[in-house]
C-alpha cells in the first residue's frame, strides 16, 4: 500500500492489448488479453481544509466540482470523469466534509482500444481505498467494473481484469487463468489515429447480433475455437499458428462491422510486409491494429511501415497489473 499518513495516496494500472477474443467476450466466449507497458499513475492528496474535488490531468486540463456534486451525480453522467466521481461517491468511508486533489498522468492513449478507461477506474478505486479504507483486490475489481458499466453497461469485465491483475490470460464469463507463452511475441501496434467509444461499438455489435442471430451465434462459436487453438500455440511458442489465428480473428471482427477502410488498409499493409498475422485489438472502428511479426524482421516491418505512413509501436508485455 503506497499511502502517507492517510493524506497522499499512489497507484497505478497498465494499457491492455486483446490477442483474441474481442467482443464475443460481451457474449461469454473466452478471450486472451495481456497487460502491457503503458501506464496511468494517480496520485490522491486529501485535503481536510476544502471541500471540492479537483481533478488534474495533464491531457484533459485541470477541472473543479464541488463536493455538492454527490448530492445529484447523475446530473453529471456526460462528463468525461462521472466515472471517476461515481466512485468517490462509493467509497463506504468517503465523507462529503473533505476534499481531494486527483494529479493524473497517463501515458495510454485514449480511445485506442488500450483500455485507459479501466486502467483510470482501476488505479483510482486502489488510490481512495489507499486514502479511506483499505479494500482487497477483488473489491477494487468490482467497484471498477461498476463504474466501467457507466461508460458501456454491456462492458465484459475483461479490460478491468487483465488491468488489476496483470500478465498474459485467458478469460471468460468473469473468471481467468494465466497463460505462459513458451516465447516472447514480438508484437506491434500501429494506431489508426482514429478514436473511438467502446461503448457505441459494444452497442453497435448488440444491434448487429439481434438482427443476425443464427449468423452471429455461428460467428462466436468460431470465435470460441479460434481462442482455444491460440492458447495451445502460446503455449507450444507456435507463431505461425499464432499468426495464422489472428488473420481468423480479424475476418470475424470484419463480419460484425467493426472493422473500416483504415483498419482494412493497414491489415493490407501487414500482409504485403510479411506480418504473421494481425487483426483490431480492443474494440475497433478504429483504435490500434496489433501485428504479429517473425523477430528477424522486426525493423524492415517497421521501417516499411512508417514508409507507407504508418507509426508502428513495439509492445512490450508486463506482470505487474495494478501498483498500489
Ligand atoms: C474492449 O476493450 C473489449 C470489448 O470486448 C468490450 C468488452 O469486453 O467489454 C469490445
Amino acid at each position: 500500500m503506497i499511502s502517507y499518513n492517510g493524506h497522499i495516496s499512489y497507484a497505478s494500472a497498465p494499457a491492455k492489448i486483446i490477442l483474441f477474443g474481442e467482443h464475443f467476450v460481451v457474449y461469454e466466449k473466452p478471450a486472451i488479453l495481456a497487460s502491457i507497458d503503458k501506464r496511468v499513475h494517480i496520485i490522491v492528496i486529501k485535503n481536510d481544509n476544502e471541500n471540492s474535488i479537483i481533478i488534474n490531468d495533464r491531457i484533459f486540463g485541470k477541472k473543479y466540482y464541488p463536493i455538492s456534486v454527490f448530492a445529484d451525480l447523475e446530473r453529471f453522467s456526460n462528463d468525461i470523469y462521472f466515472p471517476l466521481l461515481y466512485t468517490i461517491k462509493k467509497n463506504s468511508a468517503f465523507k462529503s466534509n473533505v476534499g481531494l486533489e486527483f494529479t493524473i498522468n497517463s501515458d495510454i492513449p485514449y480511445g485506442m482500444g488500450l483500455g485507459s478507461s479501466a486502467a483510470l477506474s482501476v488505479a483510482t478505486v486502489a488510490c481512495l481505498s489507499n486514502i479511506f479504507k483499505a479494500i482487497k483486490k477483488e473489491k477494487i475489481l468490482e467497484l471498477a467494473i461498476e463504474a466501467e458499466k457507466l461508460v458501456h453497461k454491456n462492458s465484459s469485465g475483461a479490460d478491468c481484469i487483465v488491468t488489476t491483475y496483470g500478465g498474459l490470460l485467458l478469460y471468460q464469463k468473469k473468471s481467468f487463468r494465466k497463460l505462459e507463452s513458451k516465447r516472447e511475441l514480438s508484437l506491434f501496434l500501429i494506431p489508426t489515429g482514429i478514436k473511438h467509444s467502446t461503448g457505441e461499438l459494444v452497442d453497435f455489435v448488440k444491434k448487429f447480433k439481434s438482427s443476425n442471430l443464427d449468423n452471429f451465434h455461428k460467428l462466436a462459436n468460431a470465435s470460441e475455437n479460434i481462442t482455444k487453438r491460440a492458447i495451445r500455440a502460446i503455449k507450444d511458442g507456435n507463431e505461425i499458428m499464432l499468426g495464422d489465428l489472428m488473420n481468423e480473428n480479424q475476418i470475424l471482427l470484419e463480419k460484425i462491422g467493426v472493422s473500416n477502410l483504415i483498419i482494412d488498409k493497414i491489415i493490407g499493409l501487414c500482409y504485403k510486409y510479411q506480418a504473421l498475422g494481425s487483426k483490431i485489438t480492443g474494440a475497433g472502428g478504429g483504435g490500434c491494429v496489433l501485428a504479429l511479426i517473425k523477430a528477424e524482421i522486426k525493423n524492415s516491418f517497421m521501417r516499411n511501415m512508417e514508409k507507407e505512413g504508418f507509426q508502428c509501436i513495439p509492445v512490450e508485455l508486463e506482470t505487474d497489473g495494478l501498483i498500489y
